[in-house]
């Protein structure tokens, strides 16, 4: 009985990624023109209020802000298709997400892997935030009774939690209020692994590894980095079977496949035994080709910081009719 809408964000936590532009933004531009085509709503934000879950240099936080959402608009998403906006500009969000953290068991947040990953051995010494982040991304999601999800796999756990937020609230109160909500999680590259180590994600978040591919790398910086990614000493196998074992030779035949909109069956045809030496050149002509338009278009959008907060400004309010009338029945619903 829910209209299909899609919600999504990204977190200013850094520079974007390969991995956020492949596992996010490209997938987010495809469900926007779907939007379009069938009729339902798209929604994409710039989580900043999840970004300070970890310290965060407020000048960077907003240059950070502004590059995701000039990385959003050079990607093809377009303010006048989908709503783009700064998930601090609607405060729906944080007192939708004060409600949930009352819906939420303290064992839920306690099993997330990320939480574990993030906040590392000294738990004692992570911000409640950083614990509570689970209960903010469900009301980023059913402040719109969003329905579909788009993300990379590293997001899965955090929506199965979104929907058992909704399932527990409506339990509670009674009610059928909230939608149960889908992950969607497809596409070639779900999951970009670090450059240097196949069994990292590669991630924004991660400052330490200087081997990722930035959005806002050019053509040298994007080449370099294929060319000295790590990789193995033997010849690509003409099947996909024949990269189980070898991670890091199957992350870049991944990015490849990803970038030319192929199979990796379809790439294994055109590279099956030949050596890297061959291959890292194709690729990093193909990711020159797809990003570098992307990067000049971002530094031009960067020059007009004002241009930016005016289209994000525009957002929020478009953001704000949908979410103020669905908080101001939770609240009824609630109580309060
Ligand atoms: P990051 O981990 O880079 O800080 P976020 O947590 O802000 O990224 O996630 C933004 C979106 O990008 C999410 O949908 C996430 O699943 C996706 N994403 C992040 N890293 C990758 C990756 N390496 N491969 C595929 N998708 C990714
Ligand atoms: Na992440």
């Amino acid at each position: 009985t829910f209209q299909p809408r899609v919600f999504s964000g990204i977190q200013p936590s850094g520079g974007l990624t390969l991995g956020n532009y492949l596992g996010a933004m490209r997938r987010f531009v495809d469900w926007q023109e779907r939007g379009l085509k069938e009729g339902f709503e798209t929604i994409f934000c710039m989580v900043d209020q999840h970004a300070i879950t970890v310290w965060q240099d407020p000048e960077a936080l907003r240059r950070q802000t502004r590059e995701l959402a000039a990385g959003y608009i050079a990607s093809g998403l377009d303010p006048s298709k989908s709503i783009l906006f700064n998930q601090s500009q609607v405060p729906e969000h944080a007192q939708l997400a004060w409600i949930f953290n009352c819906v939420a068991r303290m064992g839920w947040m306690q099993r997330m892997t990320q939480w574990k990953d993030k906040a590392g051995k000294n738990t004692q010494n992570a911000s409640l935030g950083l614990f509570a982040y689970p209960a903010l991304m469900a009301a980023d999601i059913l402040v719109y009774h969003a329905t579909h999800i788009p993300v990379g796999e590293d997001q899965k756990q955090h929506v199965e939690l979104t929907r058992d937020i909704a399932a527990k609230f409506n339990h509670d109160y009674k009610t059928e209020f909230f939608p149960i909500t889908e992950p969607v999680i497809e596409g070639a590259a779900t999951r970009v692994m670090s450059l240097r180590d196949g069994s990292k994600k590669m991630s924004k978040s991660d400052p330490s590894d200087m081997a990722r591919i930035n959005m806002t790398d050019d053509a040298d910086a994007i080449a370099s980095k294929i060319r000295k990614a790590r990789t193995d000493p033997d010849a690509l196998p003409s099947e996909v079977a024949g990269l189980a074992e070898r991670p890091e030779a199957k992350n870049l035949v991944n990015i490849y496949a990803a970038l030319a909109d192929m199979s990796m069956e379809q790439v294994l045809g055109d590279f099956g035994g030949k050596q890297f030496s061959e291959f890292k050149p194709a690729l990093a002509d193909l990711a020159v080709a797809k990003l570098s338009p992307i990067s000049t278009e971002m530094a031009r959008l960067m020059t007009q910081p004002d241009e930016i907060d005016a289209i994000i400004g525009k957002g929020a309010l478009k953001a704000r009719e949908i979410a103020e009338p669905i908080l101001k029945k939770t609240y009824d619903i609630v109580g309060m």
